[in-house]
């Protein structure tokens, strides 16, 4: 039976950090809708230029064009016995249109929680790699070499929405837009809530044991 694993959890609460780290721990692919909008942006695509003045002012993009790429995405043949959703579903209409697709399938989501305070630190100090997109922090996960990739040895940069104004809409947009899929999951008894404000091993250790506890 096909797994999905959904990650929710606010701007910066680590669900790209862990997600890479589940993905190779459950041998499942990691499909980040941020990611894909980043890889149109940079490949210069029709989808690409669509995204970008949403992404970029820290808005949601439609719900239209995010559920094409998403399931664009997971029709792929790497996405047959599951996958692990990193930032996607961010509204009901979003998660009403999941549940359609994925009838018979097994879902958890994984809901993680930090206060806005760190979410701000651990946002204005990150540092993306341009290549693989792996994310260091400058006081909380440094690189050895200022500037390049621990992982795979590209350039590391900070993305446009990582600025303190566009980091706190992306929070607001969260509260207002994001919060209500929680309930979804919750209702249908297939949430679980767990502490990101811990360390990284800490995280990912309770999340892996909700993850497994899901394929039983
Ligand atoms: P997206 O790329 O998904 O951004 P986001 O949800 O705002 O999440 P982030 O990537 O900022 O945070 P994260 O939780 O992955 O944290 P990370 O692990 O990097 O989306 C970007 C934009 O695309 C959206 O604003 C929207 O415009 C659009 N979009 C995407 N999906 C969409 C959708 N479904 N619908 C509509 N629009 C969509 O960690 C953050 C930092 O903290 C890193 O530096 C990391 O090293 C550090 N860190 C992580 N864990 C810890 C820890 N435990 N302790 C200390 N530091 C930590
Ligand atoms: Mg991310």
């Amino acid at each position: 039976m096909q797994t999905v694993l959904i990650l929710l959890g606010p701007p910066g609460a680590g669900k790209g950090t862990q997600a890479a780290r589940l993905a190779g721990a459950l041998s499942s692919p990691h499909v980040s809708t941020g990611d894909l909008f980043r890889e149109n942006l940079g490949q210069g695509t029709e989808l690409g230029q669509k995204a970008k003045q949403f992404m970029e002012s820290g808005r949601l993009v439609p719900d239209a064009l995010v559920i094409d790429m998403l399931f664009d995405r997971v029709a792929k043949s790497d996405c047959q016995a599951g996958y692990l959703l990193d930032g996607f579903p961010r509204t009901v209409a979003q998660a009403q249109a999941l549940d359609a697709r994925l009838s018979g399938a097994t879902v958890r989501a994984l809901n993680l929680s930090v206060a806005d305070a760190a979410l701000i630190e651990r946002l204005t100090g990150r540092w993306t790699c341009k290549g693989c997109a792996h994310v260091h922090h400058e006081r909380f996960s440094p690189p050895v070499k200022a500037g390049v990739c621990d992982k795979c040895g590209g350039s590391l940069y900070q993305r446009t929405d990582d600025s303190r104004e566009v980091v706190e809409k992306r929070l607001s947009v969260y509260r207002e837009q994001t919060r209500p899929v929680e309930a979804h999951y919750r209702a249908r008894g297939v949430l679980a809530d767990l502490d990101g404000s811990r360390t990284p091993d800490q995280v990912f250790s309770a999340m892996l044991a909700a993850a497994q506890g899901a394929q039983g």
